[in-house]
C-alpha cells in the first residue's frame, strides 16, 4: 500500500536497481566499470570560460532572458549545419528543437506517441533510462534481436507482421548502450523502409556517432527517411559536456512543433545561457579537432580494456568489439544468475552494470556492460584480472554445485 495516492506512473516498488549498483560500484576499493560518464580530463573548460564571457559582453541581457520554447537560432542553425555536414540530413532552424538534454526527447517523444497499452519496439537489449520512460506513459514492449549488427531487421519484420499496431520503434544505430553494437547502413535504409510501410515513428537516438575510433562512418536512419517517420535527437552531453544539459530533436515539422508544445509545458524552455554559450563555443573552436581527441582517448581505453579481456577471460566470454563510444558488452556463457557475478566482483573490488535493467522482456543471462571512457588505464588491466578471477570463481561454484 503506497503512503500516497500517486499516479500510475510511479514505479510501484520505488526501488531503483542502478542506482544500488551505482552505490555499491562507488567505494574508493572499487575498480567501477559501472558508470557511464565522460573522460572529465577532455572538458575544454578554459575555451567555455572564454565563450561565457564573450556571451556576456556581447549578449549578456538576451542570454538571461526568457527565450524560445524551439531554443536560441543560432544554435539550431550550428545544429542544421552539422546535421548536414556530418549526418546527411537536410533540415533548417524550424525542424528542430533543442531540448534539456537529449534525455528530454526520449521523454515528449514517449508523451507525444504513447498512450497506455500502446506496442513500442525496443531494441535487446537497450538504454535502460529509454524502457524508463516509455513504461511511464503505459507501454506494452516487444524487443527486437539484435546480432553483432545491431537490430535485425528481418526479425524486426517478423515483429511488424504480429504486431502491426506498434507506434514507436528506439533504437541506438551507432555504438549502442550497452552493447557497444552499431548498425549497417542496409539496415538502417530498411527500418526507414518498414516505418514507412507499418506506419510507426522511428526515435533514432545517436549521443555516440560522433565518437567513432575505427571503421567508416555510417549514414543516419534519417537520411533515409522519405515520409517523415524518423525523429532524430542527439546531444552535447558527448562531444562537450554533459553537465550543459542541452541536446536536440529533428523531425518532421508537424512532429516538431508538437514537440514543443510539449516542451513549453515542461520546462519553457532549455537554459538560454547554455545555448548561447555552446553556439559561442561553435564559433570560436574548431569542434571536430575536440572530438577527435576525445575519439584518440576512449579508443585507447577502448583497446586496453579488449586486450586484457583476451588475456584474462575465459576463452568462451563473448565480447563486443566497438569502433566508437563509452561501452562494451560482454557475455559469460554458462553464468545463470548475474546477480551472483556482481556480487562476486564487488568481493573482489570490481564493478559492473549487470545487463537485466537493460531488457525490457527476457534477460540474456550472463550478460553486462563495462564503461572505458571513464577508466584511468592503469585501471583497466588490474580491473579485467579482477574481473576475471570474479567470473572463474562463480563459475567454478556453479560447476560444485550441479556436482552436489
Ligand atoms: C542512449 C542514450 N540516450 C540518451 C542519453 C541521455 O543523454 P543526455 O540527456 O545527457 O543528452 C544517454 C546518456 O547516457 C544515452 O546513453
Amino acid at each position: 500500500m503506497e503512503m500516497f495516492k500517486y499516479s500510475k506512473r510511479v514505479p510501484k516498488d520505488g526501488s531503483d536497481a542502478v542506482g544500488e549498483i551505482l552505490k555499491a560500484a562507488a567505494d574508493p576499493k572499487i575498480i567501477s566499470f559501472a558508470g557511464g560518464l565522460p573522460a572529465p580530463e577532455l572538458f575544454p573548460v578554459a575555451e567555455m570560460k572564454k565563450a561565457t564571457d564573450d556571451v556576456y559582453d556581447e549578449n549578456g541581457k538576451e542570454a538571461l532572458q526568457y527565450g524560445s520554447a524551439k531554443g536560441v537560432l543560432k544554435l539550431r542553425k550550428t545544429i542544421a549545419k552539422r546535421m548536414l555536414d556530418r549526418e546527411g540530413i537536410k533540415t533548417d532552424p524550424d525542424h528542430i528543437m533543442v531540448s534539456t538534454g537529449s534525455e528530454q526527447v526520449i521523454d515528449l517523444v514517449g508523451k507525444a506517441f504513447i498512450d497506455s497499452g500502446d506496442t513500442v519496439f525496443v531494441e535487446q537489449p537497450t538504454y535502460l533510462c529509454a524502457i524508463d520512460v516509455f513504461k511511464s506513459y503505459g507501454a506494452k514492449f516487444v524487443s527486437v534481436p539484435m546480432d553483432d549488427d545491431g537490430m535485425r531487421t528481418d526479425a524486426l519484420e517478423e515483429a511488424l507482421k504480429e504486431h502491426p499496431e506498434v507506434k514507436l520503434l528506439y533504437t541506438v544505430p551507432n555504438f549502442q548502450n550497452p552493447t557497444g553494437r552499431t548498425m549497417p547502413a542496409d539496415r538502417r535504409e530498411a527500418l526507414a523502409k518498414l516505418a514507412e510501410k507499418y506506419d510507426f515513428m522511428v526515435l533514432e537516438d545517436n549521443p555516440y556517432g560522433d565518437i567513432r575510433f575505427a571503421g567508416e562512418h555510417v549514414p543516419s536512419v534519417k537520411s533515409f527517411d522519405k515520409s517523415g517517420h524518423v525523429i532524430y535527437m542527439s546531444t552535447f552531453s558527448k562531444i562537450l559536456a554533459p553537465g550543459l544539459r542541452l541536446g536536440w530533436a529533428i523531425a518532421d515539422l508537424d512532429v516538431i512543433n508538437k514537440l514543443t508544445v510539449l516542451k513549453q509545458s515542461a520546462d519553457l524552455h532549455s537554459d538560454n545561457l547554455a545555448q548561447y554559450i555552446v553556439a559561442k563555443f561553435f564559433e570560436e573552436n574548431d569542434i571536430e579537432k575536440h572530438i577527435e581527441k576525445i575519439s584518440q582517448l576512449y579508443g585507447s581505453r577502448k583497446k586496453l580494456m579488449t586486450d586484457n579481456i583476451k588475456k584474462y577471460f575465459p576463452k568462451n566470454v563473448k565480447f563486443s568489439d566497438p569502433e566508437g563510444g563509452m561501452f562494451l558488452w560482454v557475455q559469460v556463457p554458462g553464468v545463470k544468475d548475474t546477480t551472483k557475478l556482481f556480487n562476486m566482483c564487488i568481493k573482489h573490488n570490481v564493478a559492473f552494470v549487470p545487463g537485466v535493467p537493460f531488457f525490457a522482456g527476457a534477460e540474456i543471462p550472463g550478460s553486462f556492460r563495462l564503461n572505458y571512457s571513464n577508466m584511468k588505464e592503469d585501471q583497466i588491466e588490474v580491473g579485467i584480472k579482477r574481473l576475471a578471477s570474479a567470473i572463474k570463481e562463480v563459475l567454478s561454484e556453479q560447476t560444485v554445485a550441479v556436482n552436489k
